[in-house]
């Protein structure tokens, strides 16, 4: 992590950086939050990220308490402050401190903070060599199209998927995977289609998939929004999903069973290049 974060109107060094006890975001998860990627020292799709944010806020009643331009100065101070070339910023947003109540507080102010971390992204050695994956049910609540931070069961489906050895965790209901633990889930048919769900309440709309779905269509590659179970993505043509902390991530094994030649799939790499040299050409 950076050293410099920002903690309601202040920016302060990391250690410094806190929150109260009675914060509903740590009482409640109380709160949503939104990571953009930082490629060049420059947000990538900031705009779709600040749209979702705003969304997100809204179906929790929660109102921002900066205004958007004020959000992307915050974003872009952290950016410079601490240096940061390729990674992340990360915000949240809590409905603030009050006494213990779970309906909302009378008049508590909402607590904004961020923060940047540096990763390396476009490099990555895991997009050279593809990840593997594990399934696991989706035991969320209802409402995951919403950005909030309550992220028990991703944590759990993470560190299952730690310990199975693998990188991600492809989480499903009724025998259809919904998404990733953090990421957007994708699968490549024999016959060149690339597929993914359709957006509802079961699955955080990715910023990423919106751009890749857009990038791919204007290529004129087939693209397909419905559900695929475990089985039909092992035994598709490639496999990979999609995040703002991964880009396009190629999988090549899913419950220890090799996707493909269990290698990165021709699509999958090109997608990802394409994603990359729209990013550096359009981040701010
Ligand atoms: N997570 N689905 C879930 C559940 C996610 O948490 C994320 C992103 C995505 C991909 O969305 P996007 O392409 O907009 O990053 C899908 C972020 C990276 C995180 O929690 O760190």
């Amino acid at each position: 992590m950076s050293d410099i974060a920002y903690v309601d109107g202040a920016f302060v060094p990391r250690a410094e950086a806190r929150v109260s006890i009675f914060d509903r975001g740590f009482l409640f998860a109380d709160g949503i939050y939104e990571v953009c990627a930082v490629l060049d020292g420059r947000l990538v799709d900031n705009g779709p990220h600040l749209d979702r944010l705003a969304r997100s806020v809204g179906a929790i009643e929660l109102p921002l308490p900066v205004s958007r331009e004020q959000i992307v100065e915050i974003e872009r101070a952290l950016v410079a402050r601490n240096g940061v070339s390729e990674g992340l910023v990360y915000m949240q947003v809590t409905r603030g401190a009050a006494d213990r109540d779970f309906a909302f507080p009378e008049n508590a102010t909402p607590t904004l903070v961020a923060f940047s971390q540096k990763k390396t992204i476009v490099a990555a050695p895991a997009a050279q060599t593809g990840v593997s994956v594990i399934s696991t049910d989706d035991i969320r609540w209802a409402r995951r199209d919403i950005k909030s931070v309550a992220l028990l069961a991703q944590v759990l489906a993470k560190q299952a998927a730690r310990r199975a050895g693998a990188a991600e965790a492809f989480m499903t209901e009724d025998g259809f995977v919904t998404e990733g633990a953090s990421s957007t889930a994708f699968i490549v048919t024999a016959s060149n289609e690339i597929v993914t769900r359709p957006l509802s309440r079961a699955l955080l709309p990715g910023c990423t998939r919106m751009a890749v779905l857009r990038l791919a269509a204007e290529r004129g590659m087939a693209v397909v929004e419905r559900a695929f179970t475990i089985a039909e993505a092992q035994s598709a043509a490639e496999c990979f999903f999609t995040s703002a902390t991964s880009f396009v991530m190629p999988v090549i094994a899913i419950d220890g069973r090799a996707v493909g030649n269990g290698q990165p799939g021709p699509a999958t790499r090109r997608l990802r290049e394409i994603y990359i040299e729209t990013a550096r050409a359009t981040a701010e």
